[in-house]
């Protein structure tokens, strides 16, 4: 039992060690602004753990702060994840409130002094249709903003209930009354008002650098549509969500340096 636990020790102890070198060394070259996850596979990673599906969401969750540690460690500013499309809606009812449980739950406890978004100075800004939320989300997604409204090293958007086409559809609206509101004759829209009206852009999001999506399957899904258009690195991995860790991500950032190293050369 003693034997065990040291064992168990001493691997913790190698493999912090090990994570922080490989931080150390990433952190040197040049670090995305912004990285955005599309979480996919919880439910073939429960199926082949033999989990139940909220097991498979619950372990994604551990999945994601993970990720958002090492991409705060890595100084990276603003980190986005998928966590609830508004199509979700549509799944098995048991799973949607288990999915609405978790997300209360995790809201209070990302929140909560001392802990992670607080440790990093990390603004929260909860991204999407929010009034589709059951109230007593919406009231923890309030308390969740409030209570982070004042970090600014960092942003965490976390979309729920979102798409791409209903956030480009709220800013053209909201353009629209701007310039009736300006009394002009025929509103004339461009592409820099749409773009101002986004909801990352109004929570104060960089461009989006980097956009991974975990377990081998290859779309978008209707997430930042209009924040891939420019230099957005897509990058697919197989892993399936739950797993997705460090070691899948170093390759994806180094992807990255690569190509903003060989830019500077062109350059020069
Ligand atoms: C996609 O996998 C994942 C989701 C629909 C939910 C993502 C949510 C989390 C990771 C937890 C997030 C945290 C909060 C705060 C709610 P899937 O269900 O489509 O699995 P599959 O692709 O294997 O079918
Ligand atoms: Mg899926």
């Amino acid at each position: 039992m003693l034997l065990r636990r040291g064992w168990t020790w001493l691997q913790d102890k190698i493999y912090t060690k090990a994570r922080n070198f490989f931080l150390n060394i990433l952190a040197a070259g040049p670090i995305p602004k912004h990285v955005a996850f599309v979480m996919d596979g919880n439910r073939r990673y429960a199926r082949l753990n033999r989990k139940a599906i909220q097991e498979g969401h619950s372990d994604g969750f551990v999945a994601l702060r993970r990720m958002l540690e090492v991409c705060l460690q890595l100084n990276v500013k603003c980190v986005s994840a998928y966590a609830f499309s508004i199509e979700t809606f549509k799944r098995p009812e048991e799973e949607v409130s288990a999915l609405m449980k978790l997300a209360e739950e995790k809201l209070v406890e990302l929140t909560e002094n001392g802990d992670i978004l607080d440790e990093y100075g990390v603004r929260l800004n909860v991204i999407g249709k929010t009034e589709l939320l059951p109230e007593s989300v919406q009231k923890a997604v309030r308390r969740a903003e409030d209570r982070t409204r004042h970090n600014n090293r960092a942003i965490f958007n976390l979309c729920m209930p979102y798409t791409s086409r209903d956030e480009i559809t709220t800013a053209v609206q909201s353009c629209i009354r701007n310039a009736n509101s300006r009394d002009s004759e025929e509103p004339y829209i461009t592409e820099k008002d749409i773009d101002a009206q986004l909801l990352t852009n109004l929570g104060g999001s960089p461009p989006l650098d980097i956009l991974i999506r975990t377990s081998g399957v290859k779309r978008l899904s209707d997430f930042m549509l209009w924040q891939c258009c420019e230099d957005t690195q897509l990058q697919f991995s197989s892993t399936y969500w739950p797993d997705f860790g460090l070691f899948d991500f170093i390759p994806i950032i180094l992807d990255y340096q690569r190509k903003v190293w060989s830019r500077r050369i062109e350059v020069s």
